[in-house]
């Protein structure tokens, strides 16, 4: 199997710090750049070539935090040192181990600091086998041309599948009728419950998950309207509104699928729940600072809303324990005590399907990263692909240079390759840093070393990888 490798940049001066990060899974849902296409942009070709590097070295993995199986596997295929550990470490341990690797995969519980990444001498790039990046210092990563990716979008049908059940599930009150059986009481009752066929499901944010809700709730016999604030292609017999407003006043349950921004926040507060219809419910598994929970507790008291279910909470602890109390938000007793309400744990994308589909995302891009210095779906780095050097082109090379986005960087970097053929090249920056790919020809292992010390020697350097 190939064994790509990487050639080592001098670590000498740093770029600016890059303007513009973003983790949001809507920036890159609806970036034009990357809207829906990402996979469709990587299309396998039969005859690729398995590309290698220029230096000699393994490419040594360290993998924390019980990465899924199907992950593992696909490193371990590739030819690359996989070492594997069940848990996070301590960051002095952490620091000794990094300064070997050049992938490191991590979960939530291992902070990537600049005090920690200072250290990773041969680190090329990090993959986050988890939604969020929230751990990693992003911009230290790009300032020195370290890529790192995520899978914000794996468990979108574990979320939607959970909200499919609560609909029922608030529909017919199971959550109290299951508490009151467990504390020895039948309790045999028709009256406010519904079927959910004929009802009207309102999705406010139709993107990755309220798009794969609106499929299943049509499925189930219930109309559906969203509201986004891009117009977007509705599925099956769905309805776009044009207003949040028409869609509470509309729905019979109404969930939540935005992401966290400044405009989301609070965005369901008391005129909100004065606008929905008596007797509807609200479903919240996006993010806790969307709804203002005492508004919503007031609602249920007084009967405007039937029933609610909630996944995500302003504040979340960072253990399992008994912790969702007053001491975490000052609500909580007063929440817990409202009927046909249910609460859970933040576990919207918490399945092993998910978990798998994670494993497989990220390995896969930290893979197309280092065999083929691709960067679709990086967080931290703009995204820059060309198509795969095939078989029948044995003495090409690809060479991979990010660098300071500094006026007059190209010329000289094309005077450089500018010797060879330049079969394909591309380019993007994204703030301070930007990358560079270019497919050249008639190269032999000569040229290879003479074009990386020249690129090398550039002030604007961050990182040079030449892939044969
Ligand atoms: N409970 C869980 O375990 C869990 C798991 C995964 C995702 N999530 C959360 O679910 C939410 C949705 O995730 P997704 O993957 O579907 O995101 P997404 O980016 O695919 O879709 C979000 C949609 O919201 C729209 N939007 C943005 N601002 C809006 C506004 N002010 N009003 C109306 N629409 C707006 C966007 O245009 C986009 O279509 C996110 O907050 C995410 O963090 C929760």
């Amino acid at each position: 199997m190939a064994t790509a490798q990487d050639i080592r940049p001098r670590k000498d001066e740093l770029a600016p710090h890059a303007q513009y990060l973003s983790t949001s899974p809507s920036a890159s849902f609806h970036s034009p750049s990357s809207h829906g296409s990402a996979l469709q942009r990587i299309i396998p070709v039969a005859n690729a070539k398995h590309l290698k590097p220029f230096a000699t070295e393994d490419i040594k993995v360290l993998l924390l935090e019980n990465v899924n199986q199907a992950g593992r596997d696909i490193l371990s295929a590739q030819g690359y040192q996989v070492e594997f550990l069940k848990s996070s470490l301590p960051e002095d341990q952490l620091i000794e181990k990094i300064r070997d690797v050049h992938v490191i995969g991590i979960r939530s519980k291992t902070k990537l600091s600049e005090r920690v990444l200072k250290e990773a001498k041969n680190l090329i790039v990090i993959g986050c086998f988890c939604i969020g990046t929230n751990q990693v210092d992003l911009q230290y990563a790009a300032d020195h041309g370290i890529a790192v990716f995520n899978s914000p979008f794996s468990n979108s049908r574990s979320v939607a599948e959970l909200v499919i059940g609560e609909i029922i599930a608030l529909a017919r009150q199971l959550g109290d009728r299951s508490i009151e059986m467990h504390n020895g009481i039948w309790n045999k009752v028709s009256n406010k419950c519904w079927e959910i066929r004929g009802k009207t499901l309102g999705i406010v944010g139709y993107g990755h998950i309220g798009a794969q809700l609106s499929v299943l709730a049509e499925s189930m016999g219930m109309s559906v309207i969203f509201y986004d604030v891009v117009n977007l292609m509705a599925l099956g017999s769905a309805r776009q509104v044009d207003t949040l407003d028409a869609l509470m006043a509309e729905a019979d349950f109404i969930t939540l699928h935005v992401p966290e921004l400044p405009e989301t926040k609070g965005m369901i507060g008391q005129k909100q729940f004065d606008q929905m219809k008596t007797g509807s419910y609200l479903i919240n598994a996006s993010r806790g600072s969307v709804v203002q929970i005492p508004a919503l507790i007031d609602a249920m008291r007084s009967g405007k809303v039937a029933g609610a279910a909630l996944d995500v909470y302003p504040n979340e602890p960072a253990g399992n324990g008994d912790y969702f109390n007053n001491d975490l938000n000052t609500w909580a007793t007063d929440l817990r005590a409202l009927k046909n309400l249910i609460i859970t744990p933040h576990i919207g994308g918490s399945t092993e399907e998910a978990q798998s589909a994670i494993g497989v995302e990220v390995a896969q891009a930290l893979t197309r990263y280092v065999n083929e210095g691709t960067t679709l779906g990086a967080v931290n780095l703009p995204e820059v692909n060309l198509r795969s050097l095939t078989m029948e082109e044995p003495n090409h090379a690809r060479v991979v240079y990010i660098h300071k986005n500094i006026p007059g960087v190209l010329r000289t970097v094309n005077e450089i390759i500018g010797d060879h053929n330049v079969d394909k090249q591309m380019t993007d920056s994204r703030g301070d840093v930007a990358y560079l790919m270019a497919d050249i020809s008639d190269v032999n292992n000569q040229t290879i070393k003479d074009l990386y010390e020249r690129l090398e020697s550039l002030p604007s350097r961050i990182m040079t990888r030449i892939l044969y």
